[in-house]
């Protein structure tokens, strides 16, 4: 239990551990209350380590009995752990404990789900299932026995021999505790097989509970893509004969790359047409190459400590947007993963949780799993890669795999690598990885004499334990575009190092329009002051496909911003250019949706009180959806048009060209329904026969308060399907007009199909709720003691999933005082609930300072 005060871990402490391991053998007697877990460990002095202290962490382990070389010993427990005397040289420690795996809510260790036993050991669980020194830089064969009376059991590295009752598996690469894993269950497989370049056959395998067969396939092909790609482009190539898939219900977050026994929550594997989204596809196919990745980024080269998290996060997060981007398009994903950072890392980089891509400190690591580490890491190797180009970035990373394979190594390794591929001094960039926040970069112009001059000024506002910011290296790319919209200067990178810095393009016959920041190259909030016929013109004819984008978007943002802060009307000038882009035939239509799409209400919050105001939600909702009524009647002639572009007409597949046709088509069909009444929405919802046209459909009779039917066809058709119902729980919270949200999800918790320690239906209701700006923020304080109210009961089930949602409190200073103060007594309420967790403890405290 982790009532003792909080302990705060800091990266300057680091020192590596006494002992090293030199391989570890487990036999599992399986039985949900009362498993025995059987360690047999070699340990040796390590010659790098100061002391040989011998410490093994344990938590919620019963230990049954210890012995040194064969002699029995009597450990000292503590609450963390259990220290020994130990010989000087190398010896054989056994261990036998008892632990209760089905009673473990947390999900964390070994625990069941729907009646199969699985584990997840990232960060710091697997000293819930034996004790051992669970750090990442102790490193070890394992070879695991399973006992029981479950069809199939599973664990890491190769199979090695089975009989009634019992299997082994043998892993002969080294690993970290974390990529332990064991799986033993009621399963069926759904197998395929992978040849390597170099010839060696793989077998695959993905495993589901009885009924899941049909939900497969695609995540196959996925994972087979993935092993190619990894080939192909980075030149990595798998190394087990098995790689084997497990789909589990209860699951904390999306899944985990255990070395050869990927554990995926069901939500981010299963698929198929009738039941999941185009989002959903997407989604699968982007997580299977990430924990694919991960085999050479993070298990072949791990971490040396948890600081270090965002060299493999970071990294993998990077490889499998490229992938995306190869099997997507460019465009489309950059543009997205350009909405989600701004919807999730900024709000966490400009509030009380923000922290560096590599945090010098923390008490529990599992509240570091954040956006900052993952999708802020990411953008930093994306960074990386546009400063010394494409080239000597595939030389480092060669280097990188070379110098550091079987190694757990740190941030100063990875950016050595590149110093020493480029001869580049990387101390600055390194900035990046020690300073939080994110930098909000201006721009002003001259022009004179043929000569363009770009003035730039880089300013990163504090953030806790950070008052004073030192300049970044920002890659600025830019284009110039001349008073006929040709482009007069091609993207050309600008290399910005100081707090501000002027950059001159000359022997220019006109005055050009500058198009900043292509492609998002630097996570960096732009300020730029231009005029609304400026952004026209590059939304007309900017040749860079994000800034184009961006030019929309800005011009929403400020014609919203107009909308709330002046009762200003709809920018018609800006709803004409779009307009004349919607009709490019020649566009993708994918593209074309996310031009249909607005900033969103918690983005313009955000805005507004980066410009000093402060956000009233209900106005937000409000000036929302009077733009898109008032875009929805403008275009009451483009819509049709559009519909029908949109229609596919092909059976269903779920790739890229069908999936923006449908995205188009249902960003049309929300706006539509905003003046007919929904029949355009009525009519989709009875003719579907994928999810993506059912599921939005639904949405938009939902915001039109005309779904109850349809809810309850809804419901009949697909209550036995969990997944599908997570996606029922959720939409008539999250598409909701605001004064109903908190009721809905109010009634939704009393439903008989409401099992609140499922992570997936939690989230499903309140991240719906959360998701929902204006009825979360009602002004009451309805929503923040509804959330308050389960938060508390979940705490003691599951910390990881509570504390993680905490973070839905974390933009509360934003708000006038009415709501500051609820939200301040809805986590003083929180922090106040006897027996917190650690986990909550800390998001709440932080989140409070
Ligand atoms: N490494 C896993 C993934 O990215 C996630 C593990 C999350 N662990 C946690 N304690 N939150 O792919
Ligand atoms: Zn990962």
């Amino acid at each position: 239990m982790k009532d003792a005060a909080p302990q705060t871990i800091y990266l300057k402490d680091y020192t590596p551990f006494g002992w090293q391991v030199e391989d570890v053998y487990l036999t599992f007697r399986l039985a949900p209350n009362a498993t025995r877990v059987i360690a047999r460990i070699h340990f040796a002095p390590n010659p790098d380590a100061p002391t040989q202290d011998f410490f093994l962490h344990g938590n919620a382990l019963t230990l049954i009995r210890a012995s040194i070389d064969g002699q029995p010993v009597t450990p000292e427990l503590t609450d963390a752990g259990l220290t020994c005397a130990v010989p000087s040289g190398p010896f054989l420690w056994e261990a036998e404990v008892e632990i209760d795996p089905a009673s473990n809510t947390a999900l964390e260790g070994l625990y069941m789900s729907g009646g199969m036993y699985c584990t997840q050991c990232e960060a710091e669980g697997f000293r819930k299932i034996t004790y051992y020194p669970d750090r990442p830089d102790v490193m070890a064969t394992f070879t695991v026995r399973i006992e029981s009376d479950m069809p199939v059991m599973l664990s890491n590295g190769n199979p090695r021999t089975a009989g009634d009752g019992f299997a082994e598996w043998h892993d002969p690469w080294r690993k970290p505790a974390y990529l332990f894993a064991l799986v033993a269950g009621d399963l069926r497989n759904h197998p395929d097989s992978f040849t390597t370049r170099s010839g060696t056959k793989v077998d695959l395998n993905i495993w589901v509970r009885p009924g899941d067969e049909g939900k497969c396939a695609f995540g196959m092909q996925a994972l087979k893509a993935s092993m190619k790609w990894d080939e192909d482009v980075y030149g990595r190539e798998y190394d087990l004969d098995v790689f084997n898939i497990v789909a589990v219900d209860d699951f904390n977050m999306g899944a985990m790359e255990n070395k050869g026994l990927n554990i995926f929550n069901s939500s981010c594997v299963l698929a198929s047409p009738e039941t999941s989204t185009d989002a959903n596809f997407e989604r699968i196919e982007a997580i299977i190459a990430h924990e694919y990745f991960h085999n050479w980024t993070g298990n072949r080269i791990t971490c040396r400590d948890w600081f270090q998290l965002c060299l493999k996060e970071g990294l993998t997060v990077y490889r499998d947007s490229q992938f995306t981007s190869d099997m997507r398009g460019p465009e489309v994903k950059r543009i997205s993963d350009v909405i989600d950072l701004r919807a999730r890392q900024f709000p966490e980089d400009q509030g009380p949780l923000s922290h560096p891509v590599r945090p010098e400190s923390f008490q529990e690591i599992n509240n570091f799993y954040t956006a900052t580490v993952y999708e802020k890491g990411a953008e930093v190797i994306g960074m990386l890669k546009r400063l010394v180009g494409d080239e000597a970035y595939a030389a480092a990373l060669d280097l990188y795999f070379d110098r550091h394979d079987g190694d757990a190594a740190t941030i100063e390794d990875w950016l050595k690598v590149f110093e020493d591929v480029t001869g580049r001094d990387l101390s600055q960039f390194k900035r990046w990885y020690s300073q939080s926040g994110t930098p909000h970069l201006s721009v002003t112009e001259d022009w004179s004499d043929g000569t363009f001059t770009l003035h730039f000024e880089q300013h990163t506002p504090p953030t806790p334990g950070q008052d004073e910011k030192a300049p970044q290296v920002l890659p600025i790319a830019v284009g110039l575009l001349g008073p006929n919209g040709n482009e007069v200067q091609n993207t050309t990178i600008l290399e910005m190092t100081e707090g501000k810095q002027s950059f001159e393009f000359t022997g220019l016959s006109a005055r050009p329009v500058a198009s900043i920041l292509r492609g998002f190259s630097a996570p960096v909030v732009l300020r730029r002051e231009s005029s609304a016929e400026e952004r026209a013109f590059l939304l007309a004819h900017d040749s860079d496909p994000f800034c184009r984008w961006e030019a929309s978007e800005a011009l929403a943002r400020a014609c919203l911003i107009a909308m709330i802060t002046e009762g200003a009307t709809p920018d018609t000038a800006w709803l004409d250019g779009l307009a004349r882009l919607l009709r490019d035939d020649t566009l993708d239509p994918a593209y074309r949706a996310l031009m249909l799409g607005l900033p969103t209400e918690a983005d313009l919050a955000r805005s507004l009180h980066e410009a000093g105001v402060t956000p009233d939600p209900d106005a937000i909702f409000d000036a929302v959806e009077t733009l898109r009524l008032f875009m929805a009647e403008r275009w009451a002639d483009l819509l049709p048009k559009l519909a029908e572009e949109a229609r596919v007409s092909a059976p269903f597949d779920p790739g890229a060209a069908q999936a923006g046709q449908r995205a188009l088509g249902n960003r049309v069909l929300s706006l539509q329904s905003r003046i007919d009444g929904g029949a355009a929405a009525q009519a989709q919802f009875a003719a579907a026969d994928n999810m993506t046209m059912q599921l939005s459909a639904l949405a938009s009779l939902n915001r039109a308060g005309t779904a109850e039917d349809a809810l309850k066809a809804f419901h009949d058709q697909w209550q036995d399907d969990r997944l599908v119902m997570d996606k029922w729980f959720g939409l008539q919270i999250a598409a909701a007009a605001p004064a109903e949200a908190v009721a809905r999800a109010s009634a939704l918790t009393r439903h008989e199909k409401f099992d609140w320690k499922n992570p997936n239906r939690f989230r499903a209701v309140f991240g719906a709720l959360i998701g929902n700006h204006a009825g979360f923020h009602q002004a009451d304080g309805a929503g923040y003691a509804l959330l308050a109210d389960w938060l508390i009961t979940l705490d003691d089930k599951n910390p990881q999933t509570t504390a993680r949602m905490c973070s839905a409190f974390q933009t509360w200073k934003r708000y006038d005082a009415g709501r500051q103060e609820k939200m301040r007594a809805a986590l003083e309420r929180i922090a106040a609930k006897p027996n917190l967790s650690g986990d909550t403890n800390e998001m709440v405290s932080r989140i409070l300072s």
